[in-house]
């Protein structure tokens, strides 16, 4: 049985994942670093300070703390410029039905997320109250595929982990559940999200799915 369900938030209850990408092709352009749809794959639900040591480690660049630090606030100050126009209509499809159903039968709701921009884009959105519990990049030390995140907001869920549903689109969260010992949907594209216990490209989809109702009755 169901009694909590995990959601990531970039990519999986906001269309924001794409202004991640933007983001960090702009990075990559600037420091002549190759930057291909596979290699975004890898930083998705990966912090910012892993990602940009990520494309580093990729363009062979050695940087100093200082440096790198001045490029991670370069990509922040442009991921929140394409986040400025953000509202309620950037919300994925069927993720405030599958929140409200989820609700209706009891199931806590939690928030488990490796951005440290979670708090501003809750607000926009308006969706703070969806949540039971919510984990975010500032409260963590360890980033994705670490299940540290799914385990501290189970902890403040008071659910066991086998008994909390993650919902991920990035493979290092689909790692990052397995780790904590929690079941996980995947959210995207079957081929990319393999590890996954099911993959729905969004959770419309998922609502009507029976292999989740099978799965998870
Ligand atoms: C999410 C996204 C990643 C992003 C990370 C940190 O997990 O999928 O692409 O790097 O959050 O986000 P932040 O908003 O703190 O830069
Ligand atoms: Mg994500």
């Amino acid at each position: 049985v169901l009694k909590a369900a995990i959601f990531d938030l970039d990519g999986v209850l906001v269309d924001t994942a794409q202004y991640h990408y933007l983001a960090w092709r702009r990075v990559a352009e600037r420091l002549d670093i190759p930057f291909t749809i596979e290699d975004n794959e890898r930083l998705k639900g990966v912090s910012r300070a892993q990602s940009l040591d990520y494309l580093l480690l990729k363009g062979n660049k050695a940087m100093p703390a200082d440096k790198k630090r001045e490029w991670a606030s370069r990509k922040n100050a442009w991921y929140l410029e394409y986040l400025s126009g953000l509202n309620e209509s950037h919300l994925l499809p069927g993720a405030r039905l599958y929140v409200d159903s989820l609700k209706k039968t009891g199931v806590r709701i939690g928030l488990g997320t490796s951005s440290r921009n979670a708090g501003i884009i809750l607000e926009r959105l308006g969706i703070q109250k969806w949540f039971d519990a919510a984990v975010d990049g500032n409260m963590v030390a360890h980033t994705k595929p670490d299940p540290e995140v799914f385990l501290k907001c189970a902890h403040l869920l008071q659910v066991q982990p086998e008994f909390c549903l993650v919902l991920e689109d990035s493979t290092a969260g689909i790692q990052a559940a397995r780790n904590a010992g929690m079941p996980c949907i995947g959210i995207g594209d079957k081929q990319v999200l393999q590890e996954a216990d099911l993959v729905v490209s969004d959770l419309q989809e998922l609502l009507s799915s029976t292999a989740y109702k099978e799965a998870f009755p």
